[in-house]
């Protein structure tokens, strides 16, 4: 097992990418604190395994995030791993963006991995540990009518290398994944979480349920949140212990092509 004795914080644990993860973080050994808004589907996913634990959490909350990091510790004893994969997909271009909408996006998305890193970076001097935060190649390359969603995957992975660095010394790692099409409820999520904030159907992601589309090659395809999963359990593994400060990009060929 990849992550025995290992304790990690998954954000976002309760649905999509972030469900896939604490399913194999859990099965690989770790011991999971869930963290999530959505408590319905957290508590449920938690309930009657003794490793897992479902903390309701506000990742846009300075306060919320703090309670987070002091349950984990005090229950598990400590925290090696978070993964931040707690998120929404607002659309908007620059002008059709009221600041209201542009702070939000930011806040949710980019200030809680600040946040996040504020509250459990302290618990993991001594010890070392690994930070991987969910990103988007809509972080590194441009798609119309996605400007403050861009803008916060972007800002991620300035932070990133700046944690790798400061943090070095103390064996802590701090790395990106992006993925690009991924299957999940995002946009159903966003609309759910976000009602201020959401304008219409065409302001949040498309979600990628299947379509005769699927039919194409694998690497052409929507990704399974599992593929990001299996990306996150490397990078939080010992077997990364040479990597820090990078942006892993996992979105089948995506991202390769010129058209
Ligand atoms: N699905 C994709 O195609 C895709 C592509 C690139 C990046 N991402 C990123 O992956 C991450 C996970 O998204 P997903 O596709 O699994 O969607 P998802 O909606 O299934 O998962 C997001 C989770 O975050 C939680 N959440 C939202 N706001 C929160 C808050 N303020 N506090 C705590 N929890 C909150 C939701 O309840 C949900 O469980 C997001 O950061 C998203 O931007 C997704």
């Amino acid at each position: 097992m990849r992550l025995h004795g290992k304790t990690a914080i998954i954000t976002g644990g309760a649905n999509g990418i972030g469900r896939a993860t604490t399913e194999i973080f859990l099965r690989e050994g770790a011991s999971v604190v869930i963290a999530d808004r959505d408590t319905e589907a957290g508590l449920a996913l938690a309930q009657g395994n003794e490793h897992a634990l479902f903390v309701a959490t506000d990742v846009s909350s300075d306060a919320s995030v703090a309670d987070l990091v002091r349950r984990t510790v005090d229950h598990f004893g400590g925290v090696d791993i978070v993964v931040h994969c707690a998120g929404v997909a607002i659309a908007g271009t620059v002008t059709s963006t009221e600041p209201e909408r542009w702070q939000r996006v930011l806040d949710v998305n980019l200030g809680s991995l600040y946040r996040i890193c504020h509250e459990v970076v302290p618990h993991m001097q001594g010890t070392g540990g690994s930070v991987v935060t969910i990103a988007s190649v809509q972080g590194m390359f441009g798609w119309p009518n996605w400007a403050a969603y861009a803008a916060s995957k972007a800002g991620m992975f300035g932070l990133i290398r700046q944690m790798a660095v400061e943090y070095a010394s103390d064996s802590i790692r701090f790395n990106a994944i992006s993925p690009g099409a991924i299957t999940t409820q995002l946009g159903a999520n966003t609309s759910r979480l976000e009602p201020d904030f959401v304008q219409g159907p065409d302001s949040t992601a498309q979600d990628g349920a299947p379509t005769p589309a699927e039919t194409k090659p694998r690497l052409l395809q929507s990704g399974k949140p599992e593929d990001i999963a299996q990306a996150a359990l490397f990078l939080a593994s010992d077997e990364a212990a040479y990597i820090s400060g990078q942006n892993l990009v996992v979105d089948g060929v995506l991202t390769c092509s010129a058209t």
